[in-house]
């Protein structure tokens, strides 16, 4: 990637990033320690009342040497990645959206054109959504005086209503409370400052985190993984109130061991399936560019970004040692327009030298479903040295020089890098990873949520040590590193740069001379295995919009597989050596209770009636129920992904640009 898209990317965070609260809402600036000491008692209880609550995660392996007592925890090959569901208990259905849905108009006419100048409603994003909802574009504007939705208001300012939020969780442990192993919960469980009238203050952004928390609790059960992240409450390093609430309000889901260094920096590592894979939950606003309380990463620094990292290298250290791989997970996604530039580089660094150790790298913040890809190519056009003058300026010429139609701007940077993008074959794979971004609750654009599913085939708890360290992965000394330019940029690209320059050291080139870089194809993010990503299904409401009496419901917006893949497992799930085989329960497939009304018909057909239709030469009815069910899924099945490997992302990304209409339907999605 290219300084064009840094450009984009600049601007995207800044105009689609909606829950991209500036940095003066930081609590520290409000809320002082001594309020918080008072207000929650002091560190020293805090830290009793963590040890005492912070059970380790209960997972209990199926096919493993039964133990007494504890039931055994049948692992479901699933997680689910949610985020920014952005809840406003003061949401009232009618209400104005220049009140953020919080007053109704009364006489005055509610002001449509602020809900459609508010940077998210391009003609393009309201035709689209006008295709996916069904709802009538002109239908709309005579509805806008009704103002804000009973269950949501999509394109415009306003959060989520309780109604919302409700829904979804009523759908969440319905559905996939005993479906899932674990949780991703990548944060922003407060509403926007928006409201002038109604500001928001530290107390409710705790309460709205702490309610949050219960109905994620209440939903999942003790029994799922809850791993959540930090968002933009926290600005300043540890241990400060912001800190001391927090662990507060997750002590159920930080691990007691993970105490001291959430108290200091508000990440952590949680074992989600303990001894074998690990989410790193990490705390993005100290590498947030917008976040003037620090000053990114520079190594050997005491800022809390440059902490941050050293720690995180440490962990990725000590995982790899033990065999077990790892998510990394945080609310802003590492863009190199919203990181600063030397933090940007030390992710890449990491993702890229730990490539063996990291499976994948799950972000919210944007509201705007897509992937991008970090590479050396790109890091190395990234000049570390810039400092937080240097980057402001650059940030306000860009920002000058874009309008708001921000939604076709990220297609058309995601296009040009794909597109730039060398053959599959011709890509040194270990240079890339793949970074993935859901969509919001949050009714930005439509809520979504996703169900990932990987891969735990074979997994037992009494096998020594981990399959995965059969794996002959290649750790490439800092002494053995040969480096060769890139492709993507080879005409343009001068000599490397001089590593014994101060701001050429954070250039891969010159880190990947002095540190070990880990890597294999056999790894799960470069191969099917255990722990690899096999695909997500992604949900969505696409009524969210509509005045219906009873509430929206969750369905499939698009899954990665084939439709053989989206079936693989069998009706029951019960095919195959292990559990839950299924991607999602086939009953939540479309068509599926067509399907079995067919197949219970087909079984009640006496021989005569069949031959009544045999002659008759009936022809859809004919055809086999299965055949029929699996056909109907190739709507909701265009990418027909193997699995989520980074050679499966990069024949993806490649198929994108050489094929139209699947750009299309891919783009639509965002
Ligand atoms: C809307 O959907 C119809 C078919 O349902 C399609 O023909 C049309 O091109 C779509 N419009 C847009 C803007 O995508
Ligand atoms: C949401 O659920 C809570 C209880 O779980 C209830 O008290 C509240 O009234 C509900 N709100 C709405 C708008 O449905
Ligand atoms: C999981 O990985 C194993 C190899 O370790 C492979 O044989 C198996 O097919 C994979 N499972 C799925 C569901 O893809
Ligand atoms: C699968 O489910 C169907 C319908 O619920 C049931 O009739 C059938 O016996 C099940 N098959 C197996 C192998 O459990
Ligand atoms: C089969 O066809 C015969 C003659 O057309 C008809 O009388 C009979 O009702 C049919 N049976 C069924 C089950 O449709």
């Amino acid at each position: 990637m290219k300084a064009p898209l840094t450009a984009t990317l600049l601007l995207l965070r800044h105009s689609l990033a909606k829950n991209a609260d500036p940095p003066y809402d930081s609590l520290e600036h409000v809320q002082p320690h001594a309020t918080a000491n008072s207000i929650f008692g002091t560190l020293d209880s805090l830290m009793l009342r963590a040890d005492e609550r912070i059970p380790l995660p209960k997972a209990k392996l199926c096919g493993g040497e039964k133990e007494e007592e504890e039931p055994e925890r049948v692992l479901k090959g699933r997680f689910i990645h949610i985020t920014d569901f952005h809840p406003d208990p003061h949401y009232i259905t009618g209400g104005s959206f220049d009140s953020g849905c919080h007053r109704t108009a009364g006489e005055d006419l509610v002001d449509e054109s602020l809900r459609m100048s508010s940077g998210f409603g391009s003609s393009n994003t309201i035709s689209q959504y006008t295709n996916v909802t069904g709802v009538d574009i002109d239908n709309k504007k005579d509805k806008k005086d009704e103002g804000a939705g009973k269950w949501g208001s999509g394109l415009s300012d306003c959060d989520s209503p309780m109604s919302l939020v409700n829904l979804t969780f009523d759908w969440l442990q319905k559905e996939w409370a005993n479906e899932v192993d674990f949780v991703v919960w990548t944060g922003d469980n407060a509403r926007h400052d928006i409201d002038r009238e109604m500001p928001r203050t530290p107390k409710e952004i705790y309460e709205l985190n702490r309610m949050m928390t219960g109905k994620m609790r209440q939903a999942f059960g003790e029994d799922v993984v809850i791993v959540p992240s930090i968002a933009h409450n926290i600005l300043q390093p540890g241990p400060n109130a912001v800190t001391n609430e927090f662990s507060n309000i997750w002590s159920d889901f930080i691990p007691s061991e993970e105490y001291h260094i959430f108290q200091r920096g508000a990440y952590y590592s949680s074992e989600v399936i303990p001894d074998r894979l690990a989410v790193i939950s990490l705390n993005t606003i100290y590498w947030y560019d917008s976040n003037k309380a620090v000053d990114g990463c520079k190594d050997g620094s005491d800022e809390p970004g440059a902490l941050e990292f050293d720690w995180l290298e440490v962990q990725l250290d000590s995982f790899r040692e033990r065999g077990m791989q790892v998510w990394l997970t945080g609310h802003v996604p590492p863009h190199m327009g919203s990181y600063f530039d030397n933090c940007y580089l030390r992710y890449g660094e990491l993702a890229l030298r730990y490539q063996d150790t990291i499976v994948g790298h799950l972000y919210g913040h944007q509201n705007v479903d897509h992937f991008f890809f970090i590479d050396v190519e790109e890091l190395e056009s990234t000049t570390g040295f810039a400092g937080k003058a240097a980057k402001a300026t650059v940030f306000d010429q860009r920002k000058k020089s874009f309008g708001r139609n921000t939604d076709t701007a990220l297609q058309q940077a995601l296009y040009k890098d794909f597109g730039d993008m060398p053959k599959v074959d011709k890509m040194k794979l270990e240079d890339y990873t793949v970074i993935n971004v859901s969509p919001s609750v949050i009714p930005t654009y439509l809520p979504g949520i996703r169900v990932y599913n990987y891969n735990v085939t074979g997994l037992k708890l009494d096998e020594d040590g981990f399959t995965g360290s059969d794996m002959s992965s290649q750790t490439v000394l800092p002494s053995a590193q040969k480096r060769k330019t890139g492709h993507r940029h080879k005409k343009k690209k001068k000599k490397k740069d001089d590593c014994s320059k101060p701001e050429h050291e954070d250039q891969p080139h010159c880190k990947f001379r002095r540190k070990e870089r880990h890597f294999s194809p056999e790894s799960p993010s470069r191969a099917n295995t255990l722990f690899t990503p096999l695909g997500y299904t992604q949900f969505y409401l696409p009524e969210v919009d509509e005045q219906t009496h009873s509430p929206p419901k969750w369905i499939i917006e698009y899954a990665t597989y084939s439709p053989e893949g989206l079936l693989r497992g069998g009706r029951n799930g019960t095919d195959g050596d292990v559990q839950g085989r299924q991607p999602v329960p086939w009953h939540l497939l479309p068509g599926y209770h067509e399907f079995i009304e067919r197949e219970e018909a087909a079984a009640q057909e006496t021989p005569e009636s069949s031959d009544n239709r045999t002659l008759k030469g009936h022809d859809k009815d004919d055809e086999d129920p299965y055949t029929r069910f699996k056909a109907g899924l190739r709507k909701i099945t265009p990418y027909h992904m193997e699995d989520l490997t980074i050679p499966s992302y990069a024949h993806f990304a490649k198929k994108l640009t050489s094929q139209k209409r699947l750009w299309k339907r891919f783009a639509s999605a965002m």
